[in-house]
C-alpha cells in the first residue's frame, strides 16, 4: 500500500499498543509519556551515568545502607529464600547480597531478557549452589510466576526506589500483586528514596552537566524511533522540580518556541501542536516517609518488620511480611 504520509513510518518500530499508548499521551489535554520509554540502550546508558553523579544521592545512598546493614538483613530474612528481583538489570544489587543471605533460588526478571541471560550466566559461575531462573518479562502490570520458582519463602527485592515511578494508588495496586505471588510466608525487600529538602531533590534531578537533561531529551529520540515522530531535540528543554505538595519529583520536556510535532499511529498520521513553554510531562518519582511508606504497605497486606536508614534519612530499605488472610 502506497500512501503519502508526513512522517516516516518505516522508522516506526514499536507495537501497536506501544505506538497507541504513545499517541494517547501526546495527544491528552496535558501531553504525557510513560517513563519506561526513558530507557532506549542509550538512555540506560544515561541513567547509569546519572547513578554516578555526585547530585544524585540515591544509588549511593542505598548502597551504603546495604553494605552497613546486610548482615541484619539476611539474620531478619533467614537463608534459604527464593529472591525474586524485580527490575534485575546486571544482577549487581542482589549478588552483594549472596554470601550473607545464600538464597537456595535467584530468579531475576527483567524486560531485557538477553541482558540479563548474560548476567546470570557469569553470576552462576561464582554461586553454583544457588538455583537461578531468569524471567524476560514486564512486570509493571501485574504478572504470575510460573512453576520454575519455588513456593516457599519467597522473597520480592525491590530496590533503587522503583516504586517511586508509580503513583501511590498504582503502587499499592503493583504491591498487592506481589503479595498475591509470594504465598503466605512471603516477603519484601525495597527501596524507597525519602521526602528531603526540597534543593537536595532538585538538584539531584536537574545536576550541574545535564545528564539528567540528556536522560530526559533523549526520550524524544526514542519516539522519534518507537512512532516515526519528527521531535527536534533542540526544540525542547529539561525541566525537573520537587512538588512538595503532591511529594513527587516531575520531569517535563518543555517547548522552546512554538512547534507542530507530527508521528503516526498505525497507519493515521497524527499532529500536536505546542506553544511555547507548553510541556510534556515525562516522568514523576514518588518521595515518602517511613511513615507513609509503612501504611501504604499495610493497605498492600504487608506488615513492616524493619527499616533501615542511612544517618540523613534521606533513603530507606525496608522487609516487609505478608500478613496472613
Ligand atoms: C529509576 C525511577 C528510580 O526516579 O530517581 C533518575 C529515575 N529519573 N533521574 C528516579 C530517574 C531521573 C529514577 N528511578
Amino acid at each position: 500500500m502506497q500512501t503519502n504520509r508526513p512522517v516516516q513510518p518505516a522508522r516506526a518500530h514499536g507495537t501497536a499498543a506501544v505506538t497507541a499508548e504513545i499517541s494517547a499521551g501526546l495527544l491528552a489535554a496535558e501531553a504525557h509519556t510513560s517513563p519506561k520509554f526513558l530507557y532506549d540502550s542509550l538512555g540506560s546508558r544515561l541513567f547509569e551515568a546519572i547513578c554516578e553523579l555526585p547530585e544524585y544521592y540515591p544509588t549511593r545512598t542505598e548502597a551504603a545502607i546495604f553494605d552497613a546493614h546486610g548482615a541484619a538483613m539476611a539474620d531478619d530474612i533467614g537463608t534459604g529464600a527464593a529472591l525474586i528481583d524485580l527490575g534485575a538489570g546486571n544482577c549487581a544489587k542482589a549478588a552483594r547480597l549472596f554470601p550473607l543471605l545464600q538464597p537456595a533460588q535467584y530468579v531475576p526478571v527483567d524486560i531485557s531478557c538477553d541482558f540479563l541471560t548474560e548476567s546470570v550466566t557469569r553470576l552462576q559461575q561464582r554461586f553454583k549452589h544457588i538455583e537461578m531462573t531468569p524471567l524476560g518479562l514486564d512486570f509493571s502490570g501485574g504478572f504470575a510466576l510460573p512453576d520454575s520458582v519455588r513456593t516457599s519463602r519467597r522473597l520480592f527485592f525491590y530496590p533503587g526506589s522503583s516504586i517511586g515511578n508509580f503513583s501511590p494508588e498504582q503502587a499499592i495496586a503493583f504491591l498487592r500483586g506481589l503479595r498475591a505471588n509470594a504465598g503466605a510466608d512471603g516477603g519484601l525487600l525495597i527501596g524507597v528514596d525519602l521526602v528531603k529538602d526540597s534543593a537536595v531533590l532538585d538538584a539531584a534531578y536537574d545536576d550541574a552537566i545535564g545528564v539528567t537533561a540528556a536522560f530526559n531529551l533523549n526520550m524524544l529520540r526514542h519516539l522519534n524511533h518507537l512512532v516515526g515522530a519528527d521531535f527536534d531535540v533542540r526544540d525542547w528543554q529539561h525541566r525537573a522540580f520537587f512538588n512538595a505538595e503532591a511529594k513527587r519529583i516531575e520531569m517535563h520536556l518543555e517547548a522552546r518556541s512554538a512547534v507542530t510535532v507530527r508521528w503516526s499511529d498505525g497507519s493515521a498520521p497524527r499532529a500536536r501542536h505546542f506553544e511555547r513553554g507548553e510541556c510534556i510531562h515525562t516522568e514523576d518519582s514518588y518521595k515518602y516517609t517511613r511513615q507513609s511508606f509503612v501504611g501504604l504497605l499495610e493497605q498492600a497486606g504487608f506488615a513492616t518488620n524493619r527499616v533501615w536508614t542511612d544517618d540523613n534519612g534521606w533513603f530507606a530499605v525496608i522487609h516487609a511480611r505478608v500478613i496472613p488472610d
